[in-house]
């Protein structure tokens, strides 16, 4: 089976609303006829519904959330569900995010929470994990990224894995203009998918989405799109130009 190949636009808290209905516009039409890559933006929460409505009617694209609680419903003053998520339009939602494991402290229990709920609810997981900069300076960044995988990943079913997409970002490259060079980027996605291999087998390893994050932009997507394992690329800074983001979007 083909992988996917997806480029999705992480726009955290960027925007207001007037911006990101406009920026979601240009986006669409802009990459309207690359037909072959998934297009999915994640807008800040209260733009979902109306980014969802504008993208909706269009194949090819689809809407996430940054974030959703890892609780189904009830006292939890500011949280935010997956069903909610899923009753205002998104088909998707990030977990794992490093600004959510560093800043928000999520543990690993929390994110399996959150991924539960989100399966349960019916969206598709965007799984992200990456080492910091002191583990990649000591070498240990492949340990780092196996144990990220198994402690959240290892208790889930091959079923449920077909609704995950995997997002390798480097925090030492997430909006610090430093990339993973193709290199760096194809040995861990390859070791990621024998990771997929070892814990689910050969045909979820071959058929899950690896996306790459960490200052992708319109300079480096090309080479860096063009490793075997790169499926795509989660992308933060650069998506909240529409020019920018449409021409990732065309290095494929
Ligand atoms: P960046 O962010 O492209 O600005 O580095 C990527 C991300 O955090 O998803």
């Amino acid at each position: 089976m083909k992988r996917n190949k997806i480029v999705a636009a992480n726009w955290k808290m960027n925007t207001l609303h007037s911006e990101a209905v406009s920026l979601a516009g240009d986006i669409l039409a802009k990459t309207l006829k690359v037909r072959e890559v998934k297009k999915i933006i994640f807008p800040p929460f209260p733009f979902i519904n109306d980014v969802a409505i504008l993208l909706q009617e269009t194949e090819g694209f689809g809407t996430g959330a940054q974030n959703c609680s890892q609780y189904e419903k009830g006292a939890y003053t500011g949280e935010v569900s997956a069903a909610m998520l899923k009753s205002v339009g998104a088909g998707f939602v990030l977990v794992g995010h490093s600004e959510r494991r560093l800043l928000f402290n999520e543990s690993p229990d929390i994110l399996l929470a959150k991924l539960q709920t989100a399966l349960q609810s019916d969206l598709t997981v965007v799984y992200c994990f990456g080492e910091q900069l002191n583990e990649r300076k000591s070498g240990i960044q492949h340990q780092v990224v196996k144990q990220q995988l198994s402690e959240v990943l290892g208790s889930l079913s091959k079923t449920q894995m077909n609704q995950l997409v995997l997002a390798y970002e480097p925090v030492w490259a997430i909006g610090t203009g430093e990339t993973a060079n193709p290199q760096q980027a194809q040995d861990m996605h390859a070791f990621v998918r024998q990771c997929l291999e070892d814990l689910f087998g050969k045909e979820i390893s071959d058929q899950t989405s690896i996306l790459y994050g960490g200052s992708c932009n319109a300079q480096n997507a090309r080479e860096l799109f063009a490793c075997r394992d790169v499926d795509g690329g989660l992308i933060g800074g650069a998506s909240l130009k529409a020019d920018e983001f449409a021409a990732i979007v065309n290095s494929f």
